[in-house]
């Protein structure tokens, strides 16, 4: 069987111990992970400071060349990769490689934007005292950065760590998932192939709490950026001291469907694979649906076709659309979620049963609020629907929720769009489409529980990078 083992300092390195790692859907042992000790996560610290003074002077062409030469070795091992992805994640194949397709992009937007960081200049003379002085600003790399991953995209979340961190010129220390850390391997490999200067990337996998609070800690780290739970999230920040930190957290995103839309089926089919894709386990999947009483009963029943249409198996067969969820933990969390709805009312209109692993596509209707399944983070596959008679009162019901990462609306009146942009709150409103889209420039990120700070490869470079002021005086 694969043993994989650790990457510090440029080497691979076996680990104190060895942790199996099983395949969601079939149970089958997949590979042996090398389990780092503190002495290896110090260690891996030490490396990227070292590496750090290498880092920190490499012109930026040459920072883009090696964000380049990975972006063309990822294309010619894309399907490898969504295999890999497919294996460890339950993802299926379909997704997986969209997985692949995207993480290419953002090793390239990376790449595009090491050669764009840029300063600018500023107009002394604007203030008495200023005159006859030259002042510019430029951003420079922080350092190490500390990067802590989630399962759910393995290849894709990694990139938007490493990608900001390694284009601005620091070095990191990432700490990938429990159970998908091969990918997070399979991208090292790429970059050693790169060029990357030993010790720029190092990879410890293990114990999620003793590596991430060695990393949190660690006064050598100068920023962490994390996607996980909220409460993770908060330990973090707690924890973090001075250093800077991005929180990609959790969501129970939403959508409404206005009384006039262009399109109800198409709506019903993209909402459908926005609820569905990864088995819901995506921080921007739709969870809650508000409709306007007008369409509800066209539309439940148009998204009950959709969904029940979806196949569901093996991660590995082409034709899959959903499969087994991460762990059989977060399926007997997800069934109970939807036990205790049902016991306070709510009705199934279609899904809730498990078969081989897999929980099929749920929808339900009639579900209280204060039922978790919708005011808590699912992260399976549950969708629920609520009839709203304005879109006043679906603003108000999509506000009302501890979480704030993005929204759809769909709306033909360009009244409600505007005001369902002003006033949702949310890190990003999607109008006529899914909360679920995203690509991989855009700015991405919550307000409330949902995070603190903001993802995409230029806003991330921002984090990753002090502004420095330089003042000139030409008067002496
Ligand atoms: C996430 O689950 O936070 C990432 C969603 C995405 O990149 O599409």
């Amino acid at each position: 069987m694969h043993k994989q083992r650790l990457y510090i300092g440029g080497e691979w390195i076996e680990g104190a111990s060895w942790k199996t790692l099983y395949s969601p859907y079939s149970g089958e042992a997949i590979a042996e992970i090398a389990v780092a000790e503190e002495k290896q996560v110090e260690a891996a610290i030490a490396s990227a400071e070292e590496a750090y003074a290498v880092t920190r002077r490499m012109p930026a062409h040459e920072r883009s060349a090696i964000l380049n030469k990975v972006v063309d070795l990822l294309h010619h091992r894309l399907e490898e990769a969504a295999v890999l992805i497919a294996r460890e994640a339950a993802k299926p194949m379909k997704a997986a490689r969209a997985e692949v397709k995207r993480t290419i992009e953002t090793y390239r937007f990376a790449a595009e934007e090491a050669r764009r960081i840029q300063g600018e200049s500023l107009p002394m003379d604007a203030a008495p005292g200023g005159e006859g002085r030259v002042a510019y600003t430029m951003r420079e790399p922080v350092g190490v950065v500390g990067a802590i991953t989630p399962f759910n995209f393995p290849m894709n979340l990694v990139a938007h760590k490493l990608g900001p961190a390694l284009a601005a010129g620091n070095t990191v220390v990432l700490k990938p998932a429990g159970q998908t850390p091969l990918s997070a391997y399979f991208i090292a490999e790429l970059f050693e192939e790169a060029g990357l200067p030993k010790g720029a990337l190092n990879v410890v996998s293990g114990s999620g709490k003793t590596i991430g609070d060695i990393l949190v800690t660690d006064e050598r780290v100068k920023h962490i950026t994390f996607t996980g739970s909220p409460g993770v999230g908060k330990g973090i920040r707690a924890k973090a001291g001075l250093k800077g930190v991005t929180l990609e957290l959790g969501s129970n995103s939403a959508v409404i469907v206005d009384e006039e839309i262009n399109n109800l089926e198409a709506a019903a089919e993209r909402i459908a694979q926005g609820s569905f894709a990864y088995q819901g386990q995506v921080c921007i999947s739709v969870q809650r649906i508000y409709v306007h009483e007008s369409a509800a009963s066209s539309f439940i029943e148009l998204l009950r076709e959709k969904t029940e249409a979806l196949n569901a198996g093996d991660p590995l067969d082409s034709s899959t659309d959903v499969s087994a969820l991460i762990s059989e933990e977060d399926t007997s969390r997800v069934l109970e979620w939807i036990r205790e709805a049902v016991s306070e009312g709510a009705e199934l209109i279609t899904g809730g049963e498990v078969s081989q692993r897999v929980l099929a596509p749920t929808i339900m209707t009639n579900v209280p609020h204060s039922a978790k399944l919708s005011s808590q983070e699912v992260f399976g596959p549950v969708v629920v629907v609520h009839e709203v008679s304005s879109i006043d009162e679906a603003i108000e019901k999509v506000n009302d929720s501890v979480y704030g990462l993005q929204a759809g609306i769909y709306t033909n009146n360009i009244h409600h769009a505007l005001k369902a942009a002003d006033l949702l709150e949310v890190g990003g409103v999607i109008i006529n489409d899914i909360p679920t889209f995203r690509l991989d420039h855009m700015p991405y990120g919550g307000v409330k529980q949902s995070g603190y700070g903001r993802e995409g490869i230029k806003y991330a470079v921002e984090a990753m990078t002090e502004l420095k002021l330089v003042v000139m005086n030409r008067n002496l």
